[in-house]
């Protein structure tokens, strides 16, 4: 089962996760990170990069690979997930750029965007970590209600819903993409490590239904039911609806200081 760690602020979470990642940085100099984006992970990032300024590590040869991408922004558009892993990752954390690689939304090469995805990610060695939110559709990455349990990167049409939310990085919300290129469930089931982040109340259903509901792709993020390395860090509110709650908190607190998370 996932592990559940109920935290009192996204900062906290952050500071957890990137205590992980650090220490895998270090013993794994060529560690391949799953880069998620959405305002859920920027404490993860901020805090390994608060650590990073502190106490130097060489991360030039870190790889990373985005979990997702809209089809069709023009290169260089601001809210491109390439721009903004960019920004948010990449420049933070002096990441080299050639090694982190963003799913290509181009439309000229859509049709062959996903394999060629996919192939790198298997030559690469495959994804150590990989960062994870997840929206009030249920969706990780960008896999909608009803995406199979052994997808892989491939195009992807948005929910309303989904756009909606995204408006808001937007001028408009037509202005959101309605396709996007995304990891598929089944290539997010491959990384070794998954940690999911969620945070506020909005995002309570969604985890519940990912961590204790029925396995069904209709709730994507109960993907993680299927995957022997879960880490799922969530705030008071987010962790509202889980029914076993208490437990979480009492198997965190009785942990071997060697299972780290
Ligand atoms: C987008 C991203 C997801 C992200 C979700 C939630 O749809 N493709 O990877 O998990 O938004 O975003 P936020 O973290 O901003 O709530």
């Amino acid at each position: 089962m996932a592990e559940v760690i109920v935290l009192d602020s996204e900062t906290a979470a952050g500071t957890l996760a990137a205590a992980s990642i650090r220490a895998l940085i270090a013993r794994k100099p060529d560690a391949v990170l799953g880069l998620a984006t959405g305002s859920t992970p920027l404490s993860v990032y901020a805090a390994l990069a608060a650590s990073l300024a502190e106490d130097p590590l060489d991360m030039s040869r870190v790889r990373g690979f985005a979990l997702d991408e809209y089809v069709g922004l023009p290169t260089g558009h601001p809210e491109s997930y390439r721009a903004v892993i960019t920004r948010d990752v990449v420049v933070p954390l002096g990441l080299d750029p050639a090694n982190i690689r963003t799913p290509n939304g181009d439309v000229a090469t859509l049709e062959t965007a996903g394999i060629d995805y996919e192939a790198a990610i298997f030559a690469a060695g495959g994804v150590d970590v990989q960062i994870l939110g997840i929206g009030q559709t249920g969706h990780v990455g960008f896999n909608e209600p009803g995406s199979s349990f052994a997808s892989i990167t491939r195009i992807k049409t948005l929910t309303e819903k989904t756009r909606v939310d995204n408006a808001r990085f937007f001028d408009s919300p037509d202005q959101v993409p309605i396709h996007c290129m995304t990891q598929g469930l089944g290539t997010i089931r491959r990384a070794r490590h998954l940690i999911l982040l969620a945070f506020g109340e909005e995002k309570a259903d969604a985890i519940a239904a990912a961590v204790e509901g029925p396995v069904s792709s209709s709730k994507p993020g109960s993907v993680i039911q299927l995957h022997p390395h879960v880490t799922v860090l969530v705030d008071e509110a987010a962790a509202s609806r889980l029914a076993n709650r208490d437990y979480y908190a009492y198997a965190y607190a009785h942990k071997y200081a060697w299972q780290g998370i």
